[in-house]
Parts: structure tokens; C-alpha cells; sequence
């Protein structure tokens, strides 16, 4: 689209007052575009701060019930759930991965018994189980990736039965997609939606997350094999179209901020639902910089988040999810 402009037309005419801005607005961020992505741990009534998340905590099950219910009670229509998995049933092998009684299985179950309004999201990656912290299983410093996907089919299917509504691969496998979609079909889970992690960049944004997770001692190297490069573009594309053959019916690009190039041309290539994982990183920055008093903390979150929107998102994965939602209904 090239719109003709006379010289000299005076655009400012349409920004005048509030009522003409918002009659031409071209974008709207609602609660609706909201997922929300929570850390379990271990325990009961325990809410655990995570330093480099200034606002984010750690929660027992019982507390990440009360989260979901928060959620639901603003409106906010996904919750997604990532494990702090206490370091001693860590190991190479990660079998804790597919313990039907894992942390993020129990809190599924307890959730979508609480709360059955709100849907569940679960990260589908074995890097909180493995003693290397990596997202595949490691033999002699190699990840290797079809052993990483029978293991993540595993995962998979547990969290399906605890009563995922939608499963997020996050670990970057080949051939991840297209293995769950087959085991869910055969174990009667046809119902259970995928929203792949298609396009997901090795990146420096992830390190608070790594915190939280308690991933960041473990990790040996880096995720160079399996992660993309971030000078890359047309092979995010080739990741999409090839996991959406494999039966994605969500995708996403993560980080999000540094990436919005990339979701504009996954939804005009595509045109299937896209979303964006604002990440911790990117979370970090703003509350940082706005605990400093150097910015405005919400405008600058409302602001990054309709940036998504702009881009062709329809939605946004954020640890701000709350605290939009609040400042959204009250007509922010
Ligand atoms: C790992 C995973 C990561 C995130 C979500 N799932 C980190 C990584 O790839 O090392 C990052 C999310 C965030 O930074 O908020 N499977």
C-alpha cells in the first residue's frame, strides 16, 4: 500500500484531540492478547523473589492457583506454567521431564481443576531437568536431536494428560512438531493445541529467565546448535513453514522486542495466529530502568506491548501481564 499524499496535506488534522486519535487508531492492545507466564516451585504459601525479575516471584502451587485465578478474574485467557525444579532430580537423562507427577503436572492439574476458564501453557523443553541445562539431552557435548525428541514426546504427552490446553516447544529439535502432533493424535489428545517456539534466536535477553528457572549455573556452553542466529531472517520463515507443516497451530517468535521484523513477515507470509514472547530480558530493562526513576514504567510497558500488536502479533507473551490487564480495563 502507498497511499498518495497531496504536499502540503496537513496530517496533524486527525492527532488534534483525543476523540479524532483514537477514531483513526490503527491498533488495540486488549486484555485478550495477554498470555502469562508463571514460575512454580515447590512447597506451599510460598512466594520467592526473583532478583533480576524485580516483580515476578517464584510460586507454590497453591499460590500459582490463586495466580490463575487472578487471571481469569481480569481477564487475561492463557497461563503459562515454568518449573523451578529443585537441583537434586536434575540429571543427564532428565527423566523428571516425564514424571506425570512433576511440579508442572501437579500444577495443571491444580489449576485447570481451580480455574477451568483459564487455559494452561506448558514449555516443552528438557532444559529445566537436565543437569547441563540444556534443552536437548547432551552425549559427549553434542545435543542430540532425534533422542531429544522422543524424550520431548514424552513431556509432551504427560503434560496433555494433566490437562494442558496448549503445549509450547521451546527447545529448537527438527522434527519436534510433527513427532508430538503424531503422539497426541494416537493417545487421544486430537484436542490439545501446539503453539511452537518456531523461531526462537540464541539470546542475551533469556538470562533472568535462566535465573528464575535456576538454569543459569547449570548451563554448559551455549544453545549456538539448536537456537538461530540473530542475524537471520529468511530461515525464520523456513522454521515457521515447516513446523506449521508439521501441525503447529500457533507460532512464535522469541525474544520479542529486538525480533518485531520478524513477526511482520511470519503474519504477512503466513497469515496464521503469531505471537511474541516479551522476555525476560526485555522485562528486566523497562522495570530497571523505570525503578531508577529513567522512565516511565507503564507507558513504556503499554507502549512495547502495542508495538507487538503493530506488528502483526496476536498476542504477546509477557511477564507484565497483570499489570497491562489492570491499566487496559481502567481505560489506560
Ligand atoms: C528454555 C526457555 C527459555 C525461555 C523460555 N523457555 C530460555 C532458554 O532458551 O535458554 C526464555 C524465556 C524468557 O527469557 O523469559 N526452554
Amino acid at each position: 500500500m502507498h497511499p498518495i499524499v497531496p504536499s502540503g496535506h496537513r496530517l496533524r488534522r486527525l492527532r488534534r484531540s483525543a476523540p479524532l486519535r483514537v477514531l483513526v487508531q490503527e491498533n488495540t492492545l486488549t486484555v485478550a492478547d495477554l498470555i502469562w507466564p508463571i514460575f512454580v516451585r515447590e512447597g506451599v504459601n510460598l512466594r520467592e523473589p526473583i532478583a533480576s525479575m524485580p516483580g515476578v516471584d517464584r510460586l507454590s502451587v497453591d499460590l500459582a492457583v490463586k495466580a490463575a485465578e487472578e487471571a481469569a478474574g481480569l481477564g487475561i485467557p492463557v497461563i503459562c506454567l515454568f518449573p523451578y525444579t529443585d537441583p537434586a532430580v536434575k540429571t543427564l537423562t532428565c527423566e523428571e521431564a516425564w514424571n506425570p507427577e512433576n511440579l508442572t503436572n501437579r500444577a495443571i492439574r491444580a489449576i485447570k481443576a481451580a480455574v477451568p476458564d483459564i487455559a494452561v501453557m506448558t514449555d516443552v523443553a528438557l532444559d529445566p531437568y537436565n543437569v547441563l541445562g540444556h534443552d536437548g539431552l547432551v552425549v559427549d557435548g553434542v545435543i542430540l536431536n532425534d533422542e531429544s525428541v522422543e524424550a520431548l514426546v514424552k513431556m509432551a504427552l504427560v503434560q496433555a494428560e494433566a490437562g494442558a490446553d496448549i503445549l509450547g516447544p521451546s527447545d529448537m529439535m527438527d522434527g519436534r512438531i510433527g513427532a508430538i502432533r503424531n503422539a497426541l493424535e494416537g493417545a487421544g489428545h486430537q484436542g490439545v493445541a501446539i503453539m511452537s517456539y518456531a523461531a526462537k534466536y540464541v539470546s542475551a535477553f533469556y538470562g533472568p529467565f535462566r535465573d528464575a528457572v535456576g538454569a543459569s549455573g547449570a548451563l554448559k556452553g551455549d544453545k549456538k546448535t539448536y537456537q538461530m542466529n540473530c542475524a537471520n531472517s529468511d530461515e525464520a520463515l523456513r522454521l515457521v513453514a515447516r513446523d506449521l507443516a508439521e501441525g503447529a497451530d500457533m507460532v512464535m517468535v522469541k525474544p520479542g522486542m529486538p525480533y518485531l521484523d520478524i513477526c511482520r513477515r511470519v503474519k504477512d507470509t503466513y497469515g496464521v495466529p503469531t505471537f511474541a514472547y516479551q522476555v525476560s530480558g526485555e522485562y528486566a530493562m523497562i522495570k530497571a530502568a523505570a525503578l531508577n526513576g529513567w522512565i516511565d514504567g507503564e507507558k513504556a510497558m503499554l507502549e512495547s506491548l502495542m508495538g507487538f500488536k503493530r506488528s502483526g502479533c496476536d498476542g504477546i507473551l509477557t511477564y507484565f501481564a497483570p499489570a497491562a490487564a489492570r491499566l487496559i480495563r481502567a481505560g489506560l
